[in-house]
């Protein structure tokens, strides 16, 4: 069974077909699916997603592109909101420089507030990171993120930051659709460096789909691309592999 640890398919690019998509998961060999949120209106929503399907879990946090959304009382409201009993993680949360650096102070702020509310109930984190690699290890760290724990999602470090991020920070690594991306060879570095037991796989749906399938809408059902090519890097069997990270995935987020 393969772990997609991370999707939005509280996405309106899936209004038309969600529900007969996500019944389709399981006999397609998807077991597990991690819906991570990018701000507070779209928890009623997700929470919705996890109450109607068995394999599909839950994060709550907002978003560095969404930082203006924070309001006061943001962190009230994902605390309650966190005492749902499928909510595993704090996520998505960190920083991203690609689109704007306007909002520099604000995501800075709540990234770091999102890890101490993390640390707090005891849920691991999912982390964002674009363009920002040095502010996002020193906040993380300033923050103390080894307590509570987490993920680099859809990884776009290079393979000399991979040990600082599992040995001194003990967190995970996920690689998706951009992997299998002809000039990805940046990422294929990375994912080659990962500790075994600390790699996860992830498809970041509707968004970044794997050749060939790039351009279109992405869902967990394209990952047997990103194993095949995490296969070749890693020389592991595809299945072997799918059962590693499937494991590494449930140790992770507690399922
Ligand atoms: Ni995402």
């Amino acid at each position: 069974m393969i772990f997609d640890t991370h999707a939005h398919y509280n996405d309106e690019k899936f209004e038309d077909d969600r529900d007969t998509l996500l019944a389709s998961m399981p006999e397609n060999g998807i077991g597990l699916i991690m819906n991570a949120c990018s701000n507070l209106g779209e928890i009623p929503d997700i929470l919705a997603l996890c109450d109607k399907y068995p394999f599909i879990y839950g994060a709550v946090g907002i978003h560095p592109e969404d930082a203006e959304t924070a309001e006061d009382g943001y962190l009230d409201a994902l605390r309650e909101y966190s005492k749902h009993p499928k909510i595993k993680a704090i996520g998505e949360i960190g920083l991203d420089y690609y689109w704007t650096t306007d909002t520099k102070e604000e995501q800075q702020r709540i990234l770091g507030e999102q890890v101490d509310l993390a640390r707090e109930l005891g849920l691991p984190v999912i982390i964002h990171d674009r363009e920002a690699h040095g502010d996002t290890l020193r906040i993380l760290k300033e923050h103390k993120v080894w307590e509570c724990g987490g993920v680099f999602h859809c990884y776009s470090g290079s393979a000399e930051m991979v040990k600082e991020i599992t040995d001194k920070l003990g967190m995970y690594i996920a690689f998706g659709g951009s992997l299998t991306f002809k000039n990805a060879v940046k990422p294929r570095e990375a994912a080659a460096a990962v500790p075994i037991e600390r790699l996860l796989i992830e498809t970041d749906s509707p968004y970044l789909a794997p050749v060939p399938y790039r351009g279109k809408r992405n869902s967990s059902l394209y990952l047997p691309r990103v194993i095949s090519q995490l296969s070749e890097i890693r020389g592991i069997a595809a299945d072997e592999l799918e059962r590693i990270t499937y494991e590494n995935g449930k140790r992770l987020f507690g399922i």
